[in-house]
């Protein structure tokens, strides 16, 4: 299953050096399942020929309200009725400006103008010379796309193709490609601030050794996709993990559980949903030597003292945001043995609403995984799926488990 499977996008393109990104974009598009119809105004086949769009979309490219392929002679209507969204990447300040006064001289305003507003949606990935994107005429019409419904993606900062530096750039095709695949999720957390924390903790001994555990943190990583997908203000609060921030996600970097601590202290107050899938490590070092500590030719071994740490997810669960249920909270379980009785417990003894069990040991640093929620009501088992997946199912429960309790 890709994540844009059955999804047609007409892919518009308009004059602008960007184009060279729109073929890698286009390409992205059909590996992740969309079937992709390009339309190019003239000023785009000046950048990138039709041939190099039709091979990648493994379809004709349209450029002219004229064409006569069409029976009917009308592609503006024909292209725009089939399509699940308009892309226009990249779009630039003039065809910005068209699209704002309703402009349908060419095919590609034309049909952007022709599309059903309430089925069609139109996504803009503007790319311009920084002077250009600064302008108050550009920044006017971007406001009234805005206006008008269309969902404009930003722009990129960095090195321009003129030599100059600064906003304007249009996102990365990759980037873009996150863009859309989120357009299309469910905004079921509209609203919602997720605080998530994720990964294992690092607990030193000294200054060049420590103590941390074996998960990767990508369920948590995937939560916070999911929840940013969903429309959620999102803080990931993550232990040491090498894993690229998700997209619009505002990520906290700690190290030791009582780092985890106080960066949640900090940012829990907003959140109106917090799940805690770090793998905290319960104990850290209760003697961690300030400088290294050396051999000393002896055959002697240190001695560690431990120190349990705090348990976060607990202590967010019994302040009285949590005990009234402004804040849901959601608590995992990795376990190697007894699953279901084991959760059951860890729910009750954290005194969280769900509580969602794994086998650690199974899935630490997988791609996939398979989880079993608990609550007051009963259990329900995910099945193996990608993290990625799970993560979207997980937040659609969430939703409604949130909706439910708002509602009593
Ligand atoms: N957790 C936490 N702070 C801790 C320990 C755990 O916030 N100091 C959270 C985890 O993020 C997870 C849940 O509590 O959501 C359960 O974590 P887990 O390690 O499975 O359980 P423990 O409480 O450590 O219990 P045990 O080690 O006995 O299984």
């Amino acid at each position: 299953m890709n994540d844009l499977d059955g999804k047609h996008i007409v892919l518009g393109l308009t004059g602008g050096i960007a184009c060279y990104k729109s073929a890698e974009l286009c390409r992205a598009l059909t590996k992740a399942g969309a079937t992709v119809q390009v339309v190019m105004t003239a000023a785009a086949e000046q950048f990138i020929t039709p041939i190099t769009m039709q091979a990648l979309s493994q379809r004709v490219v349209y450029g002219s309200q004229w064409d006569a392929r069409e029976p009917n002679n009308m592609p503006h209507i024909n292209l725009s009725r089939e399509a699940d969204a308009i892309l226009i990447a990249p779009c630039s300040a003039d065809f910005m400006a068209r699209l704002v006064q309703g402009r349908a001289d060419e095919l590609l305003s034309l049909l952007c103008l022709a599309r059903p507003l309430e089925t069609v949606p139109l996504l803009i990935a503007p790319a311009m010379n920084r002077e250009m994107w600064a302008h108050p005429a550009t920044q006017r019409n971007l406001k009234q796309l805005e206006l008008d419904g269309a969902t404009v993606f930003g722009v990129g900062q960095g090195d321009q193709a003129c030599g100059e530096t600064g906003d304007g750039r249009m996102l990365e095709p990759q980037e873009l490609l996150l863009d859309v695949i989120s357009f299309f999720q469910p905004k079921v957390l509209k609203g919602h601030h997720v605080l998530v924390t994720a990964g294992p903790t690092y607990e030193a001994i000294d200054p060049v050794r420590g103590i941390t555990n074996l998960s990767s943190g990508k369920m948590g990583f995937a939560i916070a996709c999911a929840a940013r997908e969903a429309g959620a203000d999102v803080t990931l609060v993550a232990g040491p993990v090498g894993l690229p921030t998700p997209r619009g996600v505002n990520r906290v970097d700690i190290k030791s559980a009582r780092d985890m601590l106080s960066a949640v202290q900090t940012h829990v107050d907003r959140a109106t949903i917090f799940v805690a899938t770090a793998a905290v490590a319960d104990w850290r070092t209760g003697n961690a030597a300030d400088q290294k500590i050396k051999k000393d030719g002896s055959g002697a071994t240190p001695v560690l003292s431990f120190v349990e740490n705090p348990d976060i997810l607990a202590a967010v669960a019994q302040s009285p945001r949590g005990q009234s249920g402004a804040l849901f909270c959601v608590g995992f379980a990795a376990e190697s043995h007894d699953l279901l009785a084991n959760a059951q417990a860890k729910r009750l003894r954290k005194g969280v609403p769900l509580l969602v069990g794994n086998i650690g040991p199974a899935t630490f640093g997988q791609d996939d995984n398979a989880l079993l929620l608990v609550d007051a009501d009963g259990t329900q088992e995910m099945a193996r799926a990608s993290k990625l997946s799970l993560a979207r199912k997980l937040i659609a429960s969430i939703a409604t488990r949130t909706r439910a309790s708002a509602q009593n």
